[in-house]
């Protein structure tokens, strides 16, 4: 991803406020720049992204998502596959994600969820926040590559 899909991305992500409130969009602006990404493109026209960093030998998904009107066409499932083709191919057998947890009664992240679980993911543990954005933290996990 170079500087235009940054901003592309970015602009994606401010396109879907139920999912990004403004400070999720202050963090992805500054940390999508610093971690690998694919993009999911329709007629050459940006419809997804999902970028990924290893830290302390695990993969984490840093930020994914997929333009509303093209939600469950499998975009999501191919994104993250990309992320998971690629931390393979670097040796790394662990994929992990955070996401809003299951005690916040807000429907569109029980989608997200669903979506999770449905590419694999099981959740790993849940952490309570100071942080109204974020109030509880699920992490989420995956075990990818020839371990899978
Ligand atoms: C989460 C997201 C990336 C999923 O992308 P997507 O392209 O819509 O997902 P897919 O079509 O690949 O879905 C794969 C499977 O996930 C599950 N799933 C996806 N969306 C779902 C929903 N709304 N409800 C229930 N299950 C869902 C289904 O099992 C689906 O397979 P199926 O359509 O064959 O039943 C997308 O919905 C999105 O951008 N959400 C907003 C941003 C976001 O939540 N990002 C993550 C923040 S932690």
């Amino acid at each position: 991803m170079n500087t235009e899909d940054h901003e592309a991305a970015v602009a994606l992500g401010q396109a879907l406020p139920e999912y990004f409130n403004d400070q999720g969009i202050a963090e992805m602006t500054d940390e999508i720049p610093q971690e690998d990404g694919a993009l999911a493109e329709v007629d050459g026209k940006l419809v997804g992204f999902v970028t990924w960093a290893i830290h302390d030998g695990i993969g984490r998904i840093g930020w994914i998502a997929v333009s509303g009107a093209h939600h469950r066409r499998g975009i999501g499932r191919r994104l993250v596959a990309a992320a998971e083709d690629d931390l393979s191919a670097a040796g790394i057998d662990v994929l992990e994600v955070d996401t809003l947890g299951e005690s916040i009664d807000y429907e569109p992240y029980e989608r997200t969820r669903a979506f999770y679980r449905s590419v694999g993911f099981q959740s790993l543990k849940s952490v309570m926040l100071d942080n109204p954005g974020m109030p509880e933290m699920l992490t989420l996990q995956k075990r990818i590559g020839a371990a899978d």
